[in-house]
Parts: structure tokens; sequence; C-alpha cells
């Protein structure tokens, strides 16, 4: 089979080396929102079809219902509720038709419509804009890597970067929280992205790192520092330039927000970025609204990947559809420039050979593999990726945490004792109903959010693994648990909060205005 997305399939599986299969299921996917749907269907690759989807969508119906005749918690309710929604727009998109239960699909071809950027993989969901799963344990990543074509970060990785760096490897690197990542170039025999970086760096080529946050509320809460809290440690470890995108454009385009309102949320946040403790000689913040017209190198550079992608490529990524507004269309554009060094003349003196490295968690990744296609075309490195896992929220790993909703997370403004409430009310137990049920058999780990979020924080890898052995043989209550868990945050969020009002409108101010950096390109 000819694959008519010719743009979705080039460059990922072009190294010869590597035998991408799971490429040939994401060219298929890119196929069907190409093109029609009729062919396909008919050679019988690894999408979904509309029957799949509809039956899938209607097991997730009689999940609901199961759920809310068993009385089961709102939360849990809420989650599959949710997938169900998100299955009935990826139905109506894949069939063209509205799901109707009792009702199959027919046979007529989709209205042209494209597939989302994600297919759902058994019932995961993940996309820059959902992620959800019916799974306790959260999301597949294992499943996730191989639908999008990345690497796991291998032990020998680790190794060799604490080898080449002499520092041990941050506790996201060691606990597989960021787990994924892609490789530089190709043809690439065995090297992996992280590879080619340590390569650069030991023989002393400078590279860059690059990551960002959507300012969508003044609330951010933990889970939006886990991709600055190891985009600290790299800066640190490495000594290199860091270039913060906030993408107040972004949110305007994608929410009901005004346009003062997403920029003073985009100062707001770098506030509480700046707090992890970024080294202003070493690092650059910006507004896309505010940089955009400033830069001699921004726009353009945006301007290249615009012509350089078309509608076609944008739906099978990303599942826009017609009546999308062009604002969105073209966004991607802008989230994939800062990956190129000519973005910041002030910081790489026009040169366009710089490579970039993006932390970032994996539901961004849609937006750098249209970015790494585009590289070549438009004579730049193509940007190297490390992904992270998703934050869970307090009710469990089903679901990201929302901005919206207060108890679904610990938010960075907090006070201990709200800490100390949400977790006791809120976080969802692996535990066992009685003290003696749980003393005989144990709790399960897997699925406990405060072992979740010790993971996360805890940074003694001995005390960690002794919990999880205490609590999986009945040893550890969960209010003991709990109380761990309490003591650990605490404590970390009066210090962020202390560093947060040490941060003035002239920080602020420094850290956004377009200069030179500590380093000589
Ligand atoms: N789109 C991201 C968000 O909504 C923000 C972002 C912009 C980003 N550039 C990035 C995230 C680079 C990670 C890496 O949060």
């Amino acid at each position: 089979m000819q694959c008519a997305n010719e743009w979705s399939c080039i460059s990922e599986t072009g190294c010869d080396c590597t035998p991408f299969s799971s490429w040939a299921a994401v060219c298929t996917l890119a196929h069907i929102l190409a093109d029609t749907m009729t062919d396909s269907q008919t050679d019988g690759a690894a999408t979904e079809s509309p029957m799949e989807f509809y039956e899938k969508l209607t097991a997730q119906g009689e999940a609901v219902k199961a759920l809310k005749t068993g009385k089961a918690p709102k939360e849990e309710i809420d989650v599959a509720v949710k997938l169900l929604l998100q299955l009935k727009l990826d139905y109506k998109r894949v069939s063209g038709q509205d799901y109707k239960a009792g009702c199959p699909p027919t046979d007529s071809p989709a209205s042209g419509e494209s597939v989302p950027a994600a297919a759902e993989d058994g019932d995961d969901l993940v996309d820059p804009w959902t992620v959800a799963t019916s799974n306790a344990k959260g999301i597949d990543y294992e499943k996730l890597i191989v639908r999008f074509g990345s690497s796991k970060i291998e032990a020998e990785l680790i190794e060799r970067m604490e080898r080449v760096t002499g520092q041990k490897a941050h506790r996201f690197l060691r606990r597989g929280i960021f787990f994924s990542h892609r490789r530089v170039q190709q043809p690439c025999p065995s090297a992996l992205d992280m590879h080619q970086i340590l390569d650069a760096y030991e023989n002393k080529k400078s590279f860059y790192l690059y990551t960002g946050r959507g300012p969508s509320s003044e609330a951010m809460h933990m889970g939006h520092l886990i991709p600055f809290i190891f985009t600290k440690w790299l800066q640190d470890v490495f000594d290199i330039p860091l270039v913060i995108q906030l993408t107040d454009d972004e949110k305007y385009l994608w929410k009901d927000l005004t346009l003062e309102d997403c920029h003073r949320y985009a100062v707001e946040n770098a506030k509480d970025i700046i707090a992890c403790g970024f080294d202003v000689n070493k690092t650059f913040i910006f507004s896309d609204l505010d940089y955009m017209g400033m830069s001699s190198g921004f726009y353009r550079n945006v301007v290249k990947i615009q012509k350089h992608v078309t509608f076609n490529q944008v739906k099978g990524i990303f599942g826009f559809t017609d009546s999308d507004c062009i604002g969105k269309i073209s966004f991607p554009a802008i989230q994939a420039a800062p990956s190129f060094s000519t973005s910041f003349p002030q910081i790489f003196n026009g040169r366009k050979d710089i490579q970039c490295l993006i932390p970032c968690a994996i539901d961004q990744d849609p937006y750098f593999r249209m970015t790494r296609d585009v590289a070549p075309r438009i004579g730049y490195p193509k940007p190297a990726l490390l992904h992270s896992t998703f934050f869970p929220a307090l009710q469990g790993a089903q679901t990201k945490m929302s901005a919206s909703d207060p108890n679904s997370s610990i938010f960075l403004t907090d006070t201990a004792k709200q800490i100390k409430n949400k977790i006791n009310k809120h976080a969802f137990s692996g535990g066992k109903d009685t003290v003696e049920e749980h003393r005989k058999h144990g709790g399960d780990a897997d699925v406990d959010v405060s072992f979740m979020y010790l993971t996360f924080f805890l940074e003694d890898d001995e005390k960690l693994e002794q919990i999880r052995q205490d609590y999986t043989s009945g040893a550890l209550l969960t209010g003991e648990l709990k109380k761990c868990l309490i003591e650990t945050l605490q404590p970390m969020i009066t210090q962020h909060q202390e560093r947060r009002k040490q941060v003035t409108d002239e920080t602020v101010k420094q850290f956004m205005t377009p200069r030179k950096l500590d380093f000589h390109f």
C-alpha cells in the first residue's frame, strides 16, 4: 500500500536501521485523515475502523451505566463519562456519523474530517488537549512509546548520562518519570536522542534547552512544575542556555479567555517558573504575544514552518477539522519555532546549527513530531526530546489534573493545612477498607496516589523502596503513608512560596527581555 500521507511517514520511518512497525500504524492512521476511509479499512492495518470505534463506544457506554448503577464514586463516573464523550467525538470524526446505541456504522465514507491525533489505545487517550484512561494505574506508557514511535530511556542511557556528567541521575530519570526520548538525527545506528546529545557534550559541542507552558490560569499545581524541575536540573548539569515559551496565544485560541488575561497569566506563571531557581544569566522566558513581534528571527521561522506544512498534515497530527479557526491550524508552527536556534538571534548570534533538547510531557509530542519532520526541509537540525509521564490527579491516575478543580491537585498556593486536608480527604488509596484487612492482605502501591506522589518527590530511593514494601505487606497503613507524603510536600511547597515571594516584577522583566545570555556563540 502506498502511504498517501507522505509527510507523516517520511522522516521518522526514514531510518532504515530501526524496524518502525509502530510507525506503520501511525502512517495508516494518517491515511484515514489524509484521504478517504475507503482503502484504509480494507488493508487490515493496525488502525481502528468505525466498527471498532463503535464497539468500543458501546462497551464504554455499558461501563458508565454499570458505574452509575453500582453507585461508584463521582470521580470515577466523571472519568468514564469524559472518555465516553471523547469516544463519541472520535467516532463521529472517523465515521462521519453520530453515534446511536444499537445502530452500527453504515458504510458511507467519512466526511473528510480527520481521525484524532491520538488514536486511543485500549482505553487510553493522549493528545495535547486530552489525557484519559480507565486504568487505575494510569496511562500505559509502554504502549504509548510504541504508538508514538519513540524510544524508552533504558538503564544504559541513564548510566551513560551519569558517567558523562559525573552526577547522579535525577530521580525523575531513575524512577522512569522521564521515560522516553527521540533520536536526534537519522540515519541512527544505535544512536538515540540523548546519546547524541551526550556525544555532542563530550565533544564540547553546545546545545540548548527548550520547554514551555500554556498559561491558562493563574493557579499552577505541582504537576506543572515537573518539566521545570527537571529542566532546571538539566541546565545545572550541562550548563547550557534555556528558552521557555509561554503560549498565551495558544490559550487565547483554545479557551474562552481574553488576550489580556492570557498575557497576565503568562507573567504570573513566569513567577512560579522563576521560583524553580533558574539563572537569569542563562534563561530567556518569553510570551508569544510579546516576543513574536520583537524578534528578528522568531516570526521568520514561524513562516518558514508554515510554508512547509499543509492543512492535511496538521489535520493528521492534531485532528483539526474544517470548523477549527485558522489560528489553531497555524499555531503548531509557533510551538515548533523555538526548536530552532535562529529564533533567538540575540542568544545564538544567528547560528542555525545549535542542537535543541526539549523536555516535555508526552502529550506535547505531536508538536515535535511535526517539528522534526519539517526541520531538514528548512535546513535545521531536528530537536531531541525527553518525554515525561503525567502527574496523576489526587483522585487517581486515570486523568490529568484540572486547574479548575481545586481538589484534584495540590496547588502552589496551598497552605500546609490545605495540603494535609487534601491528601487525607482526596488522595485515592490503594489500601484496604479496614485495618485488619490491610494488615492481612496489604495495599496496592501501583494504584495508590500518595505513593505515586512520593515517587515524584521523595528523593531517598531506599526510603521509597521501604515504603513500597511495607505498604504492600500491610505493615504500613494508608494513614501513615499519607502522613509521609504530607511531610514531604509541605516543606517543598512552603519553600516554593518563599522563593516566589522574592520574585519581583523587575525580576520577571529581566528574564523576559530579549538579550544575550552568558554564553558565547
Ligand atoms: N503547549 C504547551 C502547553 O499547553 C506549552 C508549550 C509550548 C510547551 N512550548 C513547549 C511545553 C515546549 C513543553 C515544551 O502546556
